[in-house]
């Protein structure tokens, strides 16, 4: 499929969708929202795929939603939604592992796309804020309530209050990003762990995100509760059965994602 603002690809086992409006340093408008969220089902839906990555250009992973398209925006435009809304319902339904590739901005909407993925990895380049307060709104799109689960209530406070960027050496140390890339190796190191993750066992790497995932909104006790079943459930697994009896003949493991 051709779009306009982004552009899907298939490297083997993965699916890379690299936003693509340059000109406005990959705002995020209606049209991009549709044309990822489509991108994202067909990737979801492709069996051949373990793992998606969505990424951006070395000087913008994203720069928020697009001001110029929202600025006259009503109440009830607002409400209604648009093609961000289901991108949102779409990213959070989607089973399969997605990574953030974030080089240079990721602002606003940027980097609560960025959160949205399971995890983000950032180039040395990267630069992350919620600088809404700057325009005299606030996060719209999970930016107060994914930012502060992830850095906690001060740092998120901060970011959001004063609308001050943070750099790749500071979003590792607060735990919002897994791993600082070298920015020259940057694409080429994301593929790499990507493939990684595509290279295991389907059905485990979604039962490993929806337990992860779990985490996030329940109770401890009742997250345990959760992971203890899928452990169990796991043993129903083609896979689980294949796992370990290559660990114990000392060969590689053939999944069969059943
Ligand atoms: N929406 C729409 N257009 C945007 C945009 C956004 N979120 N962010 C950048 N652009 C456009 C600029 O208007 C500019 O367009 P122009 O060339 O037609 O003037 C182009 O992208 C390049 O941006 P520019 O501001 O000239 O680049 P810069 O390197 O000087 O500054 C930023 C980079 C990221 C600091 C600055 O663009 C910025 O503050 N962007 C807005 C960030 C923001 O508030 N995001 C939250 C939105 S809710």
């Amino acid at each position: 499929m051709t779009y306009k603002t982004i552009i899907a690809e298939i490297d083997e086992t993965i699916g890379l969708i690299t936003l693509n409006r340059p000109q406005v340093l990959n705002a995020l408008s209606n049209q991009l929202g549709g044309e990822l969220t489509q991108a994202l089902s067909d990737f979801e839906n492709n069996h051949a795929l373990g793992a998606i990555v969505i990424t951006g250009n070395e000087k913008a992973f994203a720069a928020g939603a697009d001001i110029a398209e929202m600025k006259d925006q009503s109440y009830i435009d607002a409400y209604q939604g648009g093609a961000t809304c289901n991108l949102e319902d779409a990213l959070s339904k989607c089973r399969k592992p997605v990574i953030a590739a974030v080089s240079g901005y990721a602002l606003g909407g940027g980097c609560e796309l960025a959160m949205m993925c399971d995890f983000i990895i950032a180039s040395e380049s990267a630069k992350f804020g919620q600088p809404e307060i700057n325009l005299g709104i606030l996060p719209g799109w999970g930016g107060t309530q994914r930012l502060t689960r992830l850095i906690g209530k001060s740092k998120a406070m901060d970011m959001c209050l004063t609308g001050r960027m943070m750099d790749a050496a500071e979003a590792e140390r607060c735990g919002l990003v897994s791993r600082v890339v070298e920015k020259d190796k940057f694409m080429d190191q994301v593929i790499s762990i990507a493939k990684l993750v595509a290279s295991k066992s389907l059905p485990a790497l979604m039962m490993n995100k929806e337990c992860i995932n779990q985490a996030m909104e329940t109770s401890l006790h009742d997250g345990l509760l959760f992971e203890r079943r899928q452990f169990q459930a796991a043993f129903a697994t083609a896979d689980q059965k294949e796992g370990m009896a290559a660990f114990v003949e000392k060969r590689k493991p053939h999944w069969m994602h059943r």
